[in-house]
């Protein structure tokens, strides 16, 4: 194998695709023809059945009482957060380090999103800062789980408690994650997950929120639900609601999904724990420490930094436009401080309590992060053999060990790295009509 990095004419590490996302088999295709053939496709009534067995399941593997399946898990964050009664002005604090749809539920519920800084160690919410960020309208915390790494939900359920404000946690990474041996999501109030192509477990799109508070369940079914109580006895004032119903075409591919999850979380530990044992020895580069608080990982992407500094100013860009020209899918700019984002520019008068309440907000942890530092590499490559871990290893490897070729270099694909998530789908995209 010649040492010539890929991106300027060498041979690549790695030829062949790792493992395809998504997984599936007969029992998504035996469902999905079930339900062709029930006649029964939709949401309605609601819970439906598929719908209905699939939050009680999901719930229960991540140690919560009740599951409430909705369209996406944007939408499960907006309805967790108004079923928790946040509304026109209430303060939220989000981290500013993350998928710009965190902040923008909240902005959905009339509410006002605070940005709060990520700690180095985990990309995570940093705990500590939270409270320099609280005031008199703080009603709720979100912290998300990013990556594979937990937010420290000690400080924050113990800090929440002590101000009696809402958590709710982001698990949109975290599926089948287990923090001192409780599931994702059951931690704090309320947990929300997304089930969008790229994640750990996918209907195509769709979303859960999980609690064990049974009136919070209920208002976050009425709110799905066109306003609808879903039992008699249903506490909770009445509300308006949009439908946002998930269907049972979507339900039934979950509960296959669901069957897998725990061997496909052993799996991806396993192959994260191997490639963590390659890496570390490579200079420059460096790897968030292991929390033990985490009982279970749940790896939806694999993140590391990257050091320019180490590498004579060469950018992180350049970097990962390498590492994917030897064959290994991963990116830079995966999330950016929110912020900041193109996709966080809007009419601010649309949203009035935010245009009332407009802050300037400076979390360099998250700037570096999404600007300069982190590689993102995403979880099936881990749903492979222990050989595809090696051909990543060997792949970054070889940049470190030849990154002078990189000095000074010039590239359209180091350009396009550069582009914001946003940009570069609407290159890669096709017209829309
Ligand atoms: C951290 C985080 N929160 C929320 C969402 C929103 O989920 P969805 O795309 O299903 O609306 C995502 C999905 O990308 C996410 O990564």
């Amino acid at each position: 194998m010649s040492d010539k990095l890929a991106i300027r004419g060498g041979n690549a590490v790695r030829t062949h695709p790792f493992t395809a996302w998504p997984v599936f088999d007969d029992r998504e295709s035996v469902g999905l023809q079930r339900v062709l053939e029930s006649g029964n496709w939709g949401g309605y009534p609601c819970p439906n059945d598929y719908a209905r067995e699939f939050g009680r399941r999901f719930a229960q593997a991540h140690t919560a009482s009740y599951g409430v399946t909705v369209t996406n898990g944007t939408v499960s964050l907006e309805l967790a957060l108004k079923a928790a009664g946040v509304g026109f002005g209430d303060e939220v604090i989000v981290p500013a380090y993350t998928w710009e749809g965190t902040a923008a539920a909240v902005l959905f519920t009339g509410g006002v999103p605070v940005f709060v800084d990520v700690d180095p160690d985990t990309y995570c919410l940093d705990a500590g800062l939270i409270e320099a960020a609280m005031t008199s309208k703080t009603r709720a915390i979100i912290p998300v789980h990013l990556g594979f790494r937990f937010a420290d939900m000690d400080a924050i359920m113990e800090l929440a408690e002590r101000h009696g404000l809402f958590v709710l946690e982001d698990c949109a990474h975290a599926h089948g994650g287990r923090w001192r041996d409780k599931g994702a999501g059951s931690i704090g109030h309320a947990g929300s997950f997304s089930f969008q192509t790229s994640k750990l477990m996918t209907a195509g799109e769709g979303g859960i929120v999980i609690t064990s508070d049974i009136d919070l369940a209920d208002q976050v079914i009425r709110l799905s639900n066109c306003g609808r109580p879903p039992r008699r006895e249903t506490k909770g004032e009445s509300v308006l609601g949009h439908n946002y119903r998930m269907t049972e075409f979507q339900a039934v591919i979950l509960l296959a999904q669901l069957e897998r999850l725990e061997e496909q979380t052993a799996l991806r530990e396993t192959r994260t724990r191997r490639l963590e044992e390659g890496l570390r020895s490579i200079q420059g580069i460096s790897l968030l420490p292991r929390d033990p608080r985490i009982t279970r990982q749940a790896s939806y992407h694999y993140v590391f930094k990257f050091h320019s500094e180490h590498f004579g100013g060469v950018h992180r860009d350049a970097f990962v436009a390498a590492l994917k020209a030897e064959g290994v899918p991963c990116d830079g700019r995966f999330y950016e401080a929110v912020y900041q984002s193109s996709l966080f520019q809007f009419a601010a008068e649309r949203y009035p309590a935010w245009a009332q309440n407009r802050r300037e907000f400076n979390c360099p942890v998250s700037q570096r992060a999404g600007y300069e530092e982190s590689v993102w590499l995403p979880h099936e490559i881990f749903l492979g053999s222990e050989k595809d871990v090696d051909d990543v290893v060997e792949a970054v490897a070889k940049i470190s060990a030849n990154i002078s070729e990189l000095a000074g270099f010039e590239d359209e694909r180091i350009r396009i790295q550069g582009m914001s998530r946003a940009q570069r789908a609407l290159l890669e995209s096709k017209p829309p009509y």
